[in-house]
């Protein structure tokens, strides 16, 4: 069976998805997590997920991330059957980048360091290339029009700044969809429009952005479909297309 032909919620389009899911299902003990989620990810779109408190979303992310393994329910990637088995066949094999709340960053370490933490350029010999990993650095800074510098120590950064790092290591490692939940929740309000535009130059590099935000106007700003969680379930998917706060609110309770 493809996965068009049993979408219950599939888009009206005849792209192939790059990722679809069919009939997640995650519970914990009693609680049905997430409850039988269908949904299809293409590439050069941002996609808005919002709902109540508890409504499943960190959960149904985990699932993407291999953080935690569905109970059942298929992967399709770009139409072929996969298994998310752990975070590292998400990251390698189909190119998905989770951005953490806490940014997994190291504050004490500069942020050509941070882009390449755990996966250091090396030279003959083993040595680390420095110079090579700071100029990289410096070039996908640069695509995300940044003001950060490589030798720049994360720490000092603000709360926007540290995300356009942690969103540096999706471009630096090419991943095709990136995974943020609440980027937007723990910086203060002038840094959020940063955030923002981070988000729109991914999709425009051509990468599918999932977005999980209880800052509605946000995702009214960036996404180009909003998919409501309730009590583990999509309630609806609705187009981008004149939607208002108001409209969301309504779909979320
Ligand atoms: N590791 C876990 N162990 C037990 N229950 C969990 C676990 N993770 C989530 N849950 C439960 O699963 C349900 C969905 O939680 P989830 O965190 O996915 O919701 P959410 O939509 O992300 O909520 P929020 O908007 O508050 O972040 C909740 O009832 C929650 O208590
Ligand atoms: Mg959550």
């Amino acid at each position: 069976m493809s996965p068009q032909t049993q979408s219950p919620q599939s888009n009206l389009t005849d792209r192939q998805p790059l990722l679809s899911v069919r009939d997640l299902v995650k519970t914990f003990g009693a609680v049905r997590a997430v409850d039988g989620v269908s949904l299809d990810l293409f590439e050069e779109e941002v996609v808005g997920v919002i709902g109540d408190n508890g409504a499943g979303k960190s959960t149904f992310l985990s699932l993407l991330a291999g953080f935690h393994r569905p109970d059942s329910g298929r992967f399709f990637h770009r139409g072929e059957p996969v298994a998310i088995t752990s975070p590292r066949t998400s990251r390698n094999r189909l190119r998905i980048e989770m951005i953490y709340q806490n940014l997994e960053l190291a504050p004490d370490l500069t942020v050509w360091e941070n882009l390449f933490l755990g996966q250091e350029l090396r030279r003959f010999g083993g040595f680390n290339d420095r110079s090579s990993m700071s100029e990289r650095a410096a070039e996908v800074l640069e695509r995300l029009n940044t003001k950060i510098k490589p030798n720049d120590t994360v720490g000092e950064l603000s709360g926007g700044e540290k995300q356009a790092v942690a969103i540096g290591r999706a471009l630096l490692f090419e991943r095709d969809i990136v995974i943020m939940d609440e980027p937007t929740a723990a910086i203060s309000v002038q840094k959020v429009d940063d955030v923002l535009d981070l988000i729109r130059r991914l999709k425009s590099v051509g990468k599918t952005v999932i977005l999980v935000s209880h800052r509605l106007e946000d995702e009214l700003a960036v996404s180009d479909r909003i998919v409501v969680f309730w009590h583990g379930r999509i309630r609806t998917i609705l187009q981008n297309d004149g939607l208002e706060v108001n409209d969301l609110i309504h779909q979320m309770f």
